[in-house]
């Protein structure tokens, strides 16, 4: 009987032992391993076979790289081409990604018809706002979060003054980009609003005015939830600067977006350049310290990361032909070392 017994016992407990189920492989795509956003620019006329298939696997996020700025939608007074803005943002609702608003005021992207205009600062902003009224409304509840003002000062912290209608019309700029805050605050109480600009790790005077401008705007009581840097940086861009830049931009409590990230190899320009291993290596480090340097940024304030394009065949820096490969993917749509080194630097 003992022995029944033990042989009974010993086959349960072999039957009923408790195998651990084997951990799940480690994520290797990017937005299930980040507790932020991870976006990506895109164009809308893009968005089919592998450009689409890659961004709806990899990415959380898409930012329009030209559809919804001023001069693609603001035809005429009123006037409104909203196709590419809405064939971007139907895709966006249909698909679960989630969209970033750019840009509502940029220099850029004042249309000619209003430019030529030369209007008053009152046509000017009243004008503006029914434009902002018409396409933050349009969008509500399908944008979390806008860039109201893209590129307003200089990097030695001056404000943008050449062929910046804004500057010219009014007599105090900021105070109009604060109303402009609130005017789209009024709009969408629910997005989260962001000024967006470049060089503003490594560039101190443009930070300290950008710190300034988020002072005066709490202190009047102009809305503002984030601040962005578009990171068009490079292979030897200074790392020490990286760090130290976006840890001061933290120190505004703000939300903080890495815009428009995107790192150059060919760093010469040269028309006869070679993307070797070494500078693959280089550049997946890169984006690694990037992304670990921001993984460093407090939890609350940590938005998103958005790389600007999607495969370095569609780049804005591989336009006319230039000889570039500064994002995750190559021509193919195959990740490079740099995507593994983005997914390194996720926590
Ligand atoms: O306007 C045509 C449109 O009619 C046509 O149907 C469409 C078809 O592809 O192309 C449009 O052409 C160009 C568009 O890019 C799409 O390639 C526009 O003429 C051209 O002005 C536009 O350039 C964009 C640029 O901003 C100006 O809006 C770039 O793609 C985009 O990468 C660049 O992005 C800027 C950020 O907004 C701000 N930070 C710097 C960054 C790089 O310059």
């Amino acid at each position: 009987m003992a022995l029944f017994s033990i042989l009974f016992y010993s086959a349960c407990s072999k039957k009923d032992a408790v195998v651990p189920a084997p951990a799940p492989p480690a994520t290797t795509i990017l937005k299930d391993k980040a507790a932020f956003g991870i976006g990506a620019a895109v164009k809308s006329a893009l968005l089919q076979g592998t450009y689409q298939t890659t961004v709806l696997t990899y990415f959380s996020q898409i930012t329009a790289e030209y559809e919804m700025k001023m001069q693609t939608i603001w035809s005429g007074e009123n006037n409104y081409n909203w196709s590419y803005a809405d064939a971007l943002v139907n895709f966006a609702t249909t698909n679960g990604l989630n969209v970033h608003g750019h840009t509502l005021l940029w220099y850029q992207s004042f249309p000619a018809w209003f430019t030529n205009a030369n209007y008053d600062s009152a046509a000017f902003e009243s004008k503006v706002k029914v434009y902002i009224d018409a396409v933050v409304s349009r969008y509500r509840g399908k944008l979390k979060s806008w860039d109201v003002a893209n590129e307003i000062f200089n990097d030695d912290g001056t404000l943008r003054s050449v062929n910046c209608p804004v500057y010219k019309t009014f007599k105090d700029p900021i105070a109009f980009y604060g109303r402009c805050f609130q005017y789209v605050r009024n709009a969408d109480p629910d997005a989260k609003l962001f000024y967006n600009d470049y060089d503003v790790v490594i560039a101190s005077s443009k930070r300290y005015s950008i710190k300034q401008m988020v002072s005066r705007f709490k202190n009047v009581g102009y809305p503002i939830d984030g601040l962005g840097e578009q990171f068009h940086y490079s292979i030897n861009t200074d790392k020490t600067s990286i760090k130290s830049g976006l840890n001061d931009m933290a120190t505004t409590g703000l939300l903080i977006h890495v815009s428009e990230l995107d790192l150059k190899v060919n760093v010469t320009q040269s028309n006869t350049y070679v993307f070797s291993a070494t500078d693959q290596q280089l550049q997946a480090d890169a984006y690694q310290y990037i992304v670990e340097t921001f993984e460093g940024l407090p939890t609350n304030q940590k938005f998103a990361i958005t790389t600007w394009g999607v495969s370095d065949k569609y780049s804005w820096l591989t336009a006319g032909n230039a000889i570039e490969y500064p994002l995750l993917f190559d021509i193919n749509f195959n990740k490079k070392p740099a995507y593994d080194g983005f997914l390194k630097g996720l926590k």
